[in-house]
């Protein structure tokens, strides 16, 4: 994801959702008192801090040095580092992580580093986006994007897995799978559509110049309006949530 810009200010006024959803994934994630727990994608630093209220020691990794930046502000522990680079030797009873291993599309060598990180029998309890996420949305921008060959080729830079999928992967990696479960999850946008796309949608519209830019979020927006927006509820967005708690039972040589 070395395309996509954070922002991490612009995160926190356009996209609080992401941590207000994120709290039944840390109530899944039990977190006690002196546990060291490893916060991968950690984002503003929201959820960690609240899991850092249990007693536990939480530490986030994130690839942007502006969430990284933003989660020290609040007195936490962290630093940058791809999560498919993860360089930590068995020292976490739990590996957390709340919508960011989407964007992690070399899953097989993140879940390889959560392996590592993790003590015998931590756990992985995570929330991401799981097969079908984002589809009207996807659908819409590939086509906008088609339309206007100006604004170059269409970049996925998604993983959205199924839950048996990610189950074998699990599996394959050492762990054992407590609950795996995917589940649509509906979701208010409440700064519009066009907010979304310029926070999510960044490594796509990054480079374009202003007039094609408001094209890509005009057109992106009238596209999806029909299955994304009403007059009562506003802006709801067709996200997937794949969400697990696992268990490391093999450690990987
Ligand atoms: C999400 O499911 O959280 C998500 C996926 C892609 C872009 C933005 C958010």
């Amino acid at each position: 994801m070395s395309s996509q810009q954070w922002n991490a200010k612009q995160y926190q006024q356009d996209a609080n959702f992401v941590s207000d959803f994120g709290r039944s994934v840390s109530d899944l994630l039990n977190p006690q008192a002196n546990e060291a727990i490893l916060d991968l994608g950690c984002g503003t630093g929201e959820l960690a801090e609240q899991i850092a209220q249990s007693g536990a020691q939480v530490y986030g990794v994130d690839a942007s040095a502006s969430m990284v930046q933003a989660m020290q502000q609040r007195g936490l522990q962290a630093e940058v580092m791809s999560g498919d680079a993860l360089t930590f030797p068995a020292s976490f009873d739990a590996v957390f992580s709340n919508a960011a291993l989407h964007w992690m599309t070399d899953y097989q060598a993140v879940l390889r580093g959560v392996n590592k990180a993790l003590k015998p029998n931590g756990r992985f309890v995570a929330e991401f986006g799981g097969a079908g996420n984002i589809q009207a949305l996807t659908t819409a921008m590939k086509e906008v994007v088609a339309a206007n060959p100006e604004m170059g080729d269409f970049r996925n830079p998604w993983y959205f897995p199924t839950a048996e999928e990610y189950q074998k992967q699990l599996e394959a990696h050492g762990f054992k799978v407590h609950s795996i479960e995917l589940f649509a999850r509906p979701t208010p946008l409440k700064s519009g559509v066009e907010a979304w796309l310029k926070i999510f949608a960044n490594h796509i519209i990054s480079g374009m110049p202003p007039a094609l830019e408001e094209t890509f979020l005009r057109e992106t927006a009238q596209r999806v309006e029909p299955q994304l927006y009403s007059a009562e509820q506003g802006w709801v967005a067709d996200y997937v949530r794949l969400r697990f708690h696992a268990e490391k039972v093999a450690a990987l040589t």
